[in-house]
């Protein structure tokens, strides 16, 4: 049972299969190339889609516009001072701006940057300031069948070894991503939090936690970690942060918004120093490119987002769909994260050759076969990488019901049923920066 019920709806229509067919065919066999209009179901991505409660709509009607001190920035301070337990806070576009922000203040170049394992954008803020990102994940992470319950940590051995490759004056910071994206969702213990501070102590960096989804890994450890079963999400939350320096967050996740994120730490000469950076790059430091009514909308759903029972059942959710999706023996990525499901595209299309992209054959094929868009995370995404070839479903938050988790588990068994008919793909156009292609390339089946 869902503990919401809906307010304002949004039609979806599932277009026929020819006109799906005539769709995934015009965008270059790349779902980014799709209007929004012909997926009926959309798992692109958990980040902004979600739906805003009643209390976060009224609170954009409250919202101060004021260019300098709005009341709206000292609601959003007191919600990360009470939920996050910073003193201060600099509010920024989204995650990669608070990303500009605190990691302009804090890096050099030829600095060594370890994280249990750096999303994108982190990586590529990282590089801009002429650091190096080094991911540090748990040998756990590699095997997507074990039910162990914390493969998203840090691997603490992976960062001392790193230490005596590159000496630890090289290291200024040590990030630590919760949940960890890159890694199927997979959340972190309150164990290995402690651990990666008392690291990064040791060789006197400082210690960042990329905090977008929060409440989620709160809420695995509530579940899963000894000695917490009778501690709120909300305290947990909170110690989560207890031994970080500062954190960066994307609002779009466990904020609960379509747009907004921050960067928030305890010391204030980088407090000093990232406002400087944030008159730069967002905006004046009381409203960080953002309205005063995004800010306020931020400020309520930080404070949701601990609140029972909000991360319960988004999580539950979650794992619902990979039940479903299990019982009809689709091979996904287990245990399932906190908020998409991982299927194994490379077990799918076993016939499929790495380089023809078994990924986005899967993508692809569930967008023909159900109007489901989801989005490759292996070879085309991550070229040369040599990472398994995952299609990641992520779930918008409080967006979709049952049914439709049914469509979408119902949609993969089909594919997985016909999967000896589909054949490759190549790429027939692709943009300067290979990184980058699987935003825009586009595709074709392979020739015989
Ligand atoms: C772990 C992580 N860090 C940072 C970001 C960047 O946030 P944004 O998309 O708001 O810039 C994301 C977004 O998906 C993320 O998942």
């Amino acid at each position: 049972m869902r503990s919401y019920k809906a307010k304002m709806v949004e039609p979806i229509e599932l277009p026929s299969r020819e006109e799906r067919e005539a769709a995934i065919e015009e965008a270059g066999y790349n779902v980014f190339n799709l209007d929004a209009r012909d997926v009926y179901i959309d798992l692109l991505t958990d980040s902004g889609t979600g739906t805003m409660s009643a209390d976060q709509w009224a609170a954009m009607i409250r919202g101060d516009e004021a260019y300098a001190g709005s009341r709206s920035f000292n609601n959003l301070a007191d919600a990360v001072r009470d939920v996050m337990g910073f003193e201060y806070v600099v509010p920024t576009h989204q995650g990669r701006g608070a990303e500009n922000v605190l990691y302009g203040v804090l890096l050099e170049e030829g600095d060594v940057i370890p994280n249990n394992s750096h999303f994108d954008t982190t990586r590529a803020h990282i590089v801009n300031q002429g650091a190096e990102p080094v991911d540090c994940p748990s040998p756990a992470s590699r095997d997507p069948n074990s039910n162990e319950s914390f493969k998203g940590n840090f691997d603490i051995d992976a960062g001392y070894a790193l230490v005596e490759e590159v000496g630890a004056d090289s290291i200024p910071v040590v990030v630590l991503t919760i949940t960890n994206n890159s890694v199927a969702g997979q959340p972190v213990s309150m164990a290995n939090i402690r651990a990666t501070a008392e690291f990064a102590r040791d060789i006197d960096a400082m210690f960042v936690i990329d905090a977008c989804r929060f409440a989620e890994n709160a809420h695995f450890i509530k579940q899963h970690e000894a000695g917490y079963e009778d501690t709120s999400v909300a305290e947990i939350a909170r110690e989560q942060f207890e031994h970080a320096d500062a954190i960066t967050m994307s609002g779009k996740k466990d904020a609960l918004v379509n747009i907004g994120g921050f960067a928030a730490m305890r010391d204030e000469t980088v407090f000093e120093h990232a406002k400087q950076r944030a008159i730069l790059f967002e905006g004046f430091p009381t409203y960080g490119g953002l309205s005063g009514r995004d800010i306020e909308a931020m400020a309520v759903g930080l404070r949701e987002a601990v609140t029972p029972p909000y991360v319960h059942e988004r999580v539950e959710q979650v794992g619902e769909l990979g039940d479903m999706l299990s019982e009809r023996d689709v091979p996904v990525y287990l245990p399932t994260g906190g908020h998409a499901v991982y299927l194994d595209a490379g077990e799918i299309f076993s016939h499929i050759p790495k380089e023809h992209f078994p990924g986005q054959v899967l993508v692809c094929a569930l967008y023909r076969e159900g109007g489901v868009r989801g989005v490759e995370l292996g070879e085309f995404a991550f070229p040369g990488a040599d990472r398994p070839d995952l299609v990641r479903l992520a779930l918008p938050r409080r967006t979709y019901s049952r049914e439709h988790l049914e469509h979408i588990a119902e949609t993969a068994e089909a594919v997985m049923e016909s999967a000896h008919e589909y054949d490759g793909l190549e790429i027939v156009e692709e943009p300067p920066m290979k990184e980058l292609r699987h935003f825009s390339a586009k595709l074709e089946p392979v020739s015989e």
